[in-house]
């Protein structure tokens, strides 16, 4: 018996990191799990890697949360799966580093696009499917909360998560269903260690940011992930509109 059996899930955003880690823990607890991205060839091997831990619960569907077309077929191969949806975990997302006089209108469109907008349209879009019970799970960030010099759009669109996180739970409450924000501080992915100016940078950059964590290291996936499931679970039952932190310390000490 695991915590999900039976249920239908989808993870934006889960071909590594976080969403990979998510998508995996959800499948092991018996949900069937939808899980996408926009690159194929590590889709596919997202999906493998999950079917490994988890048996057949799982379904791959290539989709840029930033484009309506993707979402509609993404919903609609859901919709024809022909069980609803139960759990959304809203996790695709990225950010790059650029100071103040950096920031331009392309970079500005495209992290908002992914990061705010593409959760918008990605919650909203899941409407119509979900069933009675359901949980959404955002991804925040403790970047929301902080002054990182250099992040200021990354860190805005993860503030906008944390206040759509309150809003859409106040507006889906009388529908039971519920909405949270994990959120993650530095943990070991690829896209933290594509933060760096280049991969030789990427080791250095990433003892920097573990030195600042009173843990004294990075996070790892799959602790996220086991926080993710807590959410994503009745077991979390009288918690909405609410956050955890899993940081290391990071936004408590
Ligand atoms: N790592 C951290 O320290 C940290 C801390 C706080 C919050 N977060 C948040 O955690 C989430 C996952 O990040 P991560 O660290 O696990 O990074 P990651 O390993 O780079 O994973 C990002 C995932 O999002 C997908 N993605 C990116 N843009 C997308 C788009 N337009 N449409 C669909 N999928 C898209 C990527 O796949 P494709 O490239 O194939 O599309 C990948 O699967 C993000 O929301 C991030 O902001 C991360």
């Amino acid at each position: 018996m695991g915590q999900l059996d039976n249920k239908v899930a989808l993870v934006t955003g889960a071909t590594t990191g976080i969403g990979l880690a998510s998508a995996k823990r959800l499948a092991v607890e018996g949900a069937h799990v939808f899980v996408t991205g926009r690159r194929k060839p590590e889709l596919d091997a997202a999906v493998a890697e999950i079917r490994t831990a988890a048996g057949d619960r799982v379904t791959g569907v290539a989709s840029d949360v930033s484009k309506h077309d993707d979402l509609d077929a993404l919903f609609a191969a859901i919709e024809q799966f022909g069980r609803g949806l139960d759990i959304v975990h809203a996790n695709a997302g990225g950010g790059e580093l650029a100071a103040l006089e950096e920031i331009t209108p392309q970079m500005l469109d495209h992290t908002f696009g992914i990061n705010v907008a593409g959760t918008v349209f990605t919650v909203q879009k899941a409407l119509p499917l979900l069933n009675a019970g359901a949980t959404i799970v955002l991804t925040g960030s403790t970047s929301a909360t902080d002054g990182t010099p250099n992040f200021s759009v990354y860190a805005a669109t993860k503030a906008a998560i944390r206040s759509f996180g309150r809003t859409w739970a106040a507006e889906l409450a009388q529908r039971g269903i519920r909405v949270n924000t994990i959120v993650p501080g530095p943990t070991n992915t690829p896209g933290l260690a594509q933060l760096a100016p280049t991969p030789e940078d990427a080791p250095g950059l990433l003892g920097m940011i573990a030195s600042g964590v009173p843990l004294g290291r990075l996070g790892e996936p799959d602790e996220i992930a086991n926080a993710v499931l807590f959410l994503a679970s009745s077991q979390s039952s009288f918690m909405t509109g609410g956050e955890i932190f899993v940081d290391g310390g990071v936004r408590q000490i």
